[in-house]
């Protein structure tokens, strides 16, 4: 079997409350609110997802625990046509779970990273690294011992004549360590947000933080909402506006155009047509609640008239 995509990362439910009082009711006292999903959740378990509705043969590996969280985790990317028979179960340690609690267009966003920060790059079985055209890794930050394995695993993942790209996702502790520069330097795709990447950079302006990302990884694709994205490959920027869209949840807009531009650019689109159709898988992302239900096919989002 050959995959066009390994993703290796972060999957986990979340559990989406709307309609949430303010401030949030302590106090032992039940209150009623107004919708509840539980979702596929995890920027890695999302790219994923996303990936395989496009039509690329993905499959997803990561960590999750021997519970309901994580069997409902594994059949929810085996539905959607991700192959997870690389995924770990941890025998002692639970999944993760993400609570989100939502009023209006804000929302609190809980995370209890149970085995996540557990995931080493040894976990994963080189038999399936070696069967992907490319390795996408997710959410940096919160897979610290993944992180420290990833400037040596993504080189020789290179040198076997695969390619890597990264989405490092915030860093909740705020920190951004120095580590993360070695891991940007053996990625040949780098997806920051515009908040992450001015972070990476350690700078406060999206241009030159771009560009000087761009000095070290091969190419630097950042997402900026509903500003569209900007990409940087030999120091001169190139920007595509955004697809319009009226979002009714913007929850794994990031992870839905990371598998649109990896689609666009494993199938060999050049810069500007993958920016292009990744653009539109993040607005049509954004139609439904929750990271996957509406991720679009490679006909969809062809239709929004990007090539
Ligand atoms: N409100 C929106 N309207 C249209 N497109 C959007 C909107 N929000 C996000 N997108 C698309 O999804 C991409 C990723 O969203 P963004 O919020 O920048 O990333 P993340 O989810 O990682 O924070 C954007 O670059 C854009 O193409
Ligand atoms: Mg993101």
């Amino acid at each position: 079997m050959t995959f066009d995509l390994l993703v290796v990362g972060d999957a986990n439910p979340d559990v989406v409350l709307t309609g949430v009082p303010r401030p949030i009711p302590f106090g032992q006292r039940e209150r009623l609110v107004d919708g509840a999903a539980l979702t596929v959740g995890g920027s890695g378990a999302i790219t994923a997802c996303g990936a395989a509705r496009l039509g690329l043969r993905t499959a997803f590996a990561g960590r999750v625990g021997a519970d309901a969280a994580g069997r409902y985790m594994l059949s929810a990317l085996a539905e959607r046509g991700v192959d997870v028979s690389g995924c770990v179960v941890d025998p002692a340690t639970p999944t993760a779970l993400t609570v989100v609690l939502a009023d209006g267009e804000d929302r609190a966003i809980l995370t209890f990273p149970g085995c996540l920060p557990l995931l080493r790059a040894g976990d994963l079985d080189p038999a399936l690294v070696a069967a992907a055209r490319h390795v996408h890794v997710s959410s940096y930050f919160l897979q610290p011992r993944l992180a420290a394995d990833l400037p040596d695993w993504f080189a020789a993942i290179r040198r076997s004549g695969a390619t890597t790209s990264l989405d490092t996702n915030d860093d909740p502790a705020g920190a951004w360590d120095g580590g993360v520069g070695a891991a940007i330097a053996q990625a040949d795709v780098l997806l920051p947000n515009e908040a992450e990447a001015l972070a990476l950079a350690g700078l406060d302006d999206v241009l030159a933080a771009g560009k000087a990302l761009a000095t070290s990884a091969g190419l630097v694709v950042v997402k900026r909402g509903a500003a569209g994205a900007v990409a940087w490959r030999d120091g001169s920027p190139l920007s595509v506006p955004a697809v319009p869209a009226r979002p009714v949840d913007t929850v794994g807009a990031g992870d839905s155009f990371n598998a649109g531009f990896l689609a666009g650019w494993l199938g060999g689109r050049d810069l500007a047509a993958s920016l292009r159709l990744a653009a539109a898988c993040g607005a049509l992302s954004t139609r439904a609640a929750g990271g996957t239900a509406a991720q679009p096919t490679m006909a969809e989002a062809l239709g929004t008239g990007v090539d």
